[in-house]
């Protein structure tokens, strides 16, 4: 049996932990256990905070937390904070943003705060008989949260519909009660999840009393109660208008009537190839992951809404849209956005908690309001780019950078190779190369 076999990993402490990976995995000389522990937090209190998140933690996995500021969005500035390890992401927003400072900004409105769950079962009964108990059974379902729903219902949340659906479609006798809730500045899954197995434990339970019915229509099967991570009607509209002649000058001469038609032409192309349309979206959810990271939001659950509601039409679709109206450029992006500003990782995570307090400490709803222009900026400047110089001339900069700080250049040597390079294609070997003669030239 492989030694690499573990039981009981989860029991030992954090360090048995890391010295039994470090001696079964890394052992070849290629780790030890400080290449580990030199990542724990200073303080011990934080550091276990950290480690309660999540389960067999032995480090912490750094990533940089950069600002993007001068975010114009609703007649408020903000420094947004984004939490991203790919180079150009936060310089591409706050250009972005900068540049729709000065064109009066991102404006947003919410288009609904509805999220949605679902119990599916299985009952031996036709639709038809399923649909004459709704009613009853709705207001039984009803009845039987309403201790847990008191503080969500003063808050001005709770349960908005509850509906019955035949998915016999899919499979024999099977159903889905499909739940509609209001969960106000929480993400809510846990509120969601908490509502749905009770209401799971009242439709097993519901037909027992009915004597009307035989006995085989006395037992549901239940087969799973979650949350829809699938939010459409959870959604928001960030938008940015100018006059075309307001676009200013570009890059390489281009003229802002040219600008606005290639560039609508690009979102057009977005639009209608799915190629195209995942880069595109990729491209929104730099900045949106990179928000949701930075306020402790499901960053998973975001994308996987945005993904599927860009399908919504039956065709993978680019999220942002383009118009050319009446010699204006109206840039629009219509995104799911179940996030949240109080509860779990929100108001737990102390850099989540300054990024809230960063933002204002804002509610949900400006969030959402954020994320989305946040996006939506990231989406300008990478399409502005594509259309007028290329991405790789920003990202070959940054690119040089990083190489320069792994090769350990001076400050001296690297302002010399950011001259060199302006002019010359940059590559690792061709960086080294420059350095150990730069290097060379001092020594003489
Ligand atoms: C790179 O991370 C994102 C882009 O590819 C997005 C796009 O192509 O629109 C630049």
């Amino acid at each position: 049996m492989s030694k690499k076999k573990v039981d009981g990993f989860s029991k030992k402490n954090k360090l048995e932990k890391t010295d039994w990976l470090v001696q079964e995995y890394l052992s070849s000389g290629e780790g030890n256990v400080s290449d580990f522990t030199k990542f724990w937090l200073a303080s011990p209190e934080e550091q276990k905070l950290i480690d309660g998140f999540s389960e067999n933690t032995i480090s912490n996995f750094v990533l940089p937390y950069g600002i993007a500021p001068n975010f114009l969005i609703d007649g408020q500035i903000y420094a947004v904070p984004m939490v991203i390890e790919e180079s150009s992401v936060v310089a591409a927003a706050a250009s972005a943003a900068k540049y729709w400072l000065e064109r009066d900004g991102f404006f947003t409105t919410i288009l609904g705060t509805t999220k949605v769950g679902q119990i599916h079962f299985i009952w031996p009964g036709s639709f038809g008989q399923l649909s004459s108990f709704s009613e009853d059974l709705t207001h039984k379902l009803l009845h039987g949260v309403e201790d847990i729903i008191g503080n969500m219902k003063k808050r001005g949340g709770g349960i908005e519909k509850i509906e019955f659906l035949d998915y016999t479609f899919c499979e024999a006798n099977l159903y889905q009660c499909r739940v509609h809730f209001q969960t106000c500045d929480s993400m809510g899954a846990n509120f969601i999840n908490t509502i749905l197995e009770k209401f799971a434990d009242i439709i097993e339970n519901y037909f027992v009393d009915h004597n009307e019915l035989p006995d085989e229509k006395k037992d549901v099967d239940i087969i799973m109660s979650i949350l829809s991570n699938y939010t459409p009607e959870c959604l928001v509209r960030a938008e940015v208008r100018t006059p075309i002649h307001r676009l200013g000058d570009f890059a390489n001469g281009m003229m802002a009537k040219t600008l606005a038609e290639k560039f609508a032409l690009a979102v057009k192309i977005a639009r209608n190839d799915v190629y195209r349309a995942t880069t595109h979206n990729k491209g929104i959810f730099n900045g949106i992951d990179a928000e949701g990271l930075a306020t402790g939001n499901d960053f998973r659950a975001v994308e996987a809404a945005g993904h599927a509601y860009a399908a919504k039409d039956g065709l993978y679709r680019g999220l942002s849209q383009c118009a050319i109206e009446g010699g204006y450029f109206h840039f629009w992006l219509d995104i799911p956005l179940a996030v949240g500003t109080i509860g779990g990782l929100t108001t737990l995570h102390p850099l989540a908690k300054k990024s809230m307090e960063i933002l204002g400490n804002p509610n949900a709803e400006t969030l959402m309001s954020i994320m989305a222009s946040v996006g939506l900026a990231q989406n300008f400047s990478a399409v502005k780019s594509l259309v007028t110089t290329g991405i790789q001339q920003g990202h070959m900069k940054m690119h040089l950078l990083n190489i320069l700080n792994s090769l350990e250049a001076s400050d001296t040597v690297s302002r010399k190779a950011i001259l060199h390079f302006e002019k010359n294609t940059v590559s690792y070997s061709a960086v080294r190369e420059f350095i150990v003669k730069e290097n060379l030239n001092s020594d003489l």
